[in-house]
């Protein structure tokens, strides 16, 4: 699928972001795997695009909030020379979602919201929703992503309100 193997990724991946951002790419990439095993979904297709979700907030770069997964997607296949479209569409929607979304992109859009360090009001009930049902978790997570934009002012990508209404007419294929 890939020429590099999963240490070479991490180990790129290491020299191109911050600890933090590394250590929170490791975390996610855990949690990918655990939801892939929940979901039936491949794993290690959950675990490079979970490992790989932030690789475009470079260090010595400045990336805004939306456009690091777009450039995320690009260095995964440029640079790390992922050809799997799936792992780079996880990737390129990690931040927004999209209209029907597969369960790889599901599953690395909530667990980047919900890996272990993640702490914000009502992540527990977002932990336990995303194993029990993922469609209402993104849902959840959605809402409150698109309301919190909406409170200060930022800038909201549309595709993040495509997928929350795409997802609540139960257009969803699971
Ligand atoms: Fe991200
Ligand atoms: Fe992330």
């Amino acid at each position: 699928m890939n020429d590099l193997n999963i240490e070479e990724i991490k180990l790129k991946l290491k020299n191109s972001v911050s600890s933090k951002i590394y250590e929170h790419c490791l975390r996610t990439m855990d949690e990918s795997i655990k939801l892939a095993i929940k979901y039936d979904e491949d794993i290690n297709k959950a675990k490079i695009a979970g490992l790989l979700h932030d690789c475009g907030k470079l260090i010595n770069k400045n990336v805004g909030n939306l456009e690091h997964s777009i450039l995320g997607a690009e260095l995964a296949k440029n640079n790390y020379l992922i050809e799997d479209v799936d792992i780079l569409n996880a990737i390129r929607y990690h931040t927004t979602g999209r209209e029907a979304m597969t369960m790889l992109e599901k599953i690395v859009f909530i667990a980047d919201k919900i890996e272990p360090n993640r702490s914000y009001p009502g992540v527990e009930e977002m932990r336990l929703l995303a194993y029990d049902n993922i469609d209402k978790a993104i849902i959840k997570s959605l809402r409150s992503t698109i309301e919190y934009v909406n409170k200060r002012n930022l800038e909201l990508d549309i595709e993040s309100v495509k997928s929350l209404d795409y997802l609540i007419k139960g257009g969803n294929n699971f």
